[in-house]
């Protein structure tokens, strides 16, 4: 991978292989060199710590053979590097100084980033994600899109980019003209404030609104005007709008409160007034056709199963706005008012459809013309039940996701009651809160976000194996040694690291491949990787402490410092996952 901002070990070896090129092949230009840098971690220590494989790319460049190549490049040892080596076709595999690692988290003891450097050119990136509808309930689809975007939100903000999360709440339209017309005739104490509802409730009537909408004549009538009342922004109208909006808010307050997700809603509504400027815009680019009175974008590539041309519908026949204007509305602020340079939407693989087809209309529109803005429908899998359908309650309704965290809360709370009679109630309640959220967060962001998950209470609050728990263990046990060991930072800070056993050489070397792990994620935008890097992070710890005596060894200091940038690095890994930790389980 191509790094716009080096890792700390990729930039001091990319130096390094940068002057053997240069030197063994002096013909060649410095972006000739850049292009055919690649050092990349190695799978297993055997083979060393990293390997640079740029023999290959060199070898069409130069037309030698990449051993031959690699023999030129190989870097005699010095304070960086102990050991090289050739292997297979000609990648040079490359062991590190255990006194290089030794300095370098020595330089880190009392920087609370562990050297994890900001982006050298923040970005202005838009991070979509959650978005549900008012008047129903979240379902465990908005579950991970809350859970992914959030995640990502989060590592953005930690790299140091400008980050604006939006909540594209679907709050308009026609389904609201017969949720009015329902609550007006059976609810109007909702309307007047004299009586207050709660969003299951709400979610209930809406139900109850579509069926007599589909069945009673006048009930349609009614309600359609509600809409045109609605679209001309009358005051009863939108003060009915109002409190529906208000009441389904406070549902996914609980919601977000409960996983403590910030996030601004700017729902579907904000970009009703641009929604006609969007037709024109596309009109006068002549991108729309006619298609039995909707107005569509046809666009090159979209084709049906049939082999027909796919449209994407602009204008409805009724002269109604749908979801692909008003994504196209919304590109277009926050291209144009936001100033993003990244758009991020988080939503369920079963839209890209509509994703690829909205961004290449925009595309298309020339909405990208003279800018560098990068947009992406950023798709994730659906999360399944143990039979391996898709998740659904006893009922065979989608389960609320409400009823979903809380439940995970007390079977946590459970395990906590068997298991830590150390805790005192209050202590196991509040442990059994974090732990029980911590879990569904974990199982969601360990699973590669692409595919489909299986949401499972029994694996994902277990104690071992790649769990929340298992990590949050690890780090307790950095706490309870700390304690025992009456660790105090200012004082050890003056201690040299040494590394000599290999359990420590590896989880040092662990330590400092944080920043490539984020960096790389902030690229793949998969959350499993740094899932995957706290749970081997977790493992290398346990080994390091079976094997290497801590307090009152000879070691004591130098090991007690390497745990302390251990607690470090999964406090940032934490915090980028949005885990919260505690200190007693
Ligand atoms: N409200 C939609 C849903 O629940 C998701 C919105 C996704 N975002 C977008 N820009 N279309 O399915």
């Amino acid at each position: 991978m191509q790094w716009s901002n080096p890792p700390f070990i990729h930039s001091t070896l990319e130096k390094i292989f940068f002057g053997k090129i240069e030197t063994a092949f002096p013909n060649l230009t410095k972006e000739q060199i850049s292009s055919c840098l690649e050092i990349t971690p190695s799978k297993q220590i055997k083979f060393g710590h990293y390997q640079c494989n740029s023999a290959m790319k060199l070898s069409k460049l130069v037309g030698a053979s990449p051993r031959e190549i690699a023999t030129k490049l190989l870097p005699k040892p010095d304070v960086y590097i102990s050991s090289t080596q050739i292997a297979g076709p000609g990648f040079i595999n490359i062991t590190l100084k255990s006194s290089f690692l030794a300095n370098r988290l020595q330089s880190l003891i009392k920087d609370p980033r562990i050297g994890i450097k900001k982006v050298t050119h923040p970005k202005r990136i838009i991070v979509e994600f959650s978005s549900p509808n008012t008047a129903k309930e979240l379902h465990v689809g908005h579950l991970r899109s809350t859970i992914i975007g959030d995640s990502l939100a989060r590592l953005f903000e930690f790299l140091g980019h400008d980050v604006l999360r939006l909540n594209h709440v679907g709050d308009w339209g026609t389904p609201f003209g017969m949720l009015i017309c329902y609550l007006k005739k059976f609810h109007p104490k909702i309307l007047s404030g004299a009586e207050i509802a709660d969003l299951s409730l709400l979610a209930k009537w809406y139900k109850e609104s579509r069926k007599l909408f589909d069945q009673d004549e006048s009930f349609k009538k009614a309600s359609q005007s509600e809409v045109i009342d609605l679209q001309a922004r009358k005051k009863d109208a939108m003060d009915a709008w109002g409190i529906i909006c208000q009441i389904s808010r406070e549902g996914y307050s609980e919601i977000y409160d409960l996983l403590d997700i910030k996030i601004e809603e700017r729902g579907e509504s904000y970009y009703h007034d641009a929604l006609s400027k969007v037709i024109d815009y596309f009109e006068e680019k002549s991108l729309v056709s006619n298609s039995d009175g909707a107005k569509c974008i046809f666009l090159p590539d979209f084709v049906s199963k049939e082999g027909n041309p796919l449209p994407l519908i602009i204008q409805k026949s009724d002269g109604g706005y749908n979801y692909a204007t008003t994504d196209l509305a919304a590109l277009h602020q926050r291209i144009y008012e936001e100033k993003a340079n990244r758009i991020l939407h988080i939503v369920d693989n079963g839209q890209s459809l509509h994703f690829q087809m909205f961004i290449k209309a925009a595309e298309l529109g020339g909405y990208f013309e003279g800018k560098q803005t990068e947009v992406q429908h950023i798709p994730f899998g659906l999360v399944l039940g143990a039979d391996g359908t898709k998740f659904k309650t006893r009922a065979g309704d989608s389960e609320k996701l409400i009823d979903l965290l809380n439940l995970a809360v007390s079977k946590s709370y459970q395990i906590l009651k068997d298991r830590s009679t150390h805790l005192k109630e209050a202590e196991k309640h509040s442990t059994a809160k974090i732990l029980g959220i911590n879990a569904v967060k974990y199982a969601d962001l360990s699973s590669l976000r692409t595919k489909d998950y299986q949401f499972s209470y029994e694996k994902m609050l277990q104690f071992e194996g790649n769990t929340a728990a298992f990590l949050m263990y690890a780090y307790v046990r950095i706490q309870s040694i700390q304690a025992k060991a009456h660790f105090d930072l200012e004082e050890a800070a003056s201690c040299a690291i040494e590394l000599k056993e290999p359990q420590e050489l590896q989880l040092a070397l662990y330590l400092v491949q944080l920043e490539e792990v984020l960096y790389s994620m902030s690229e793949t935008l998969l959350p499993n990787r740094l899932a995957d890097y706290l749970y081997h992070l977790a493992n290398y710890f346990h080994a390091f402490f079976r094997d290497c005596p801590v307090i009152g060894s000879q070691e004591e200091k130098s090991r007690l410092l390497l745990i302390h940038l251990t607690q470090k690095a999964f406090e940032i890994g934490f915090s980028i996952l949005g885990l919260k930790t505690v200190s007693r389980m």
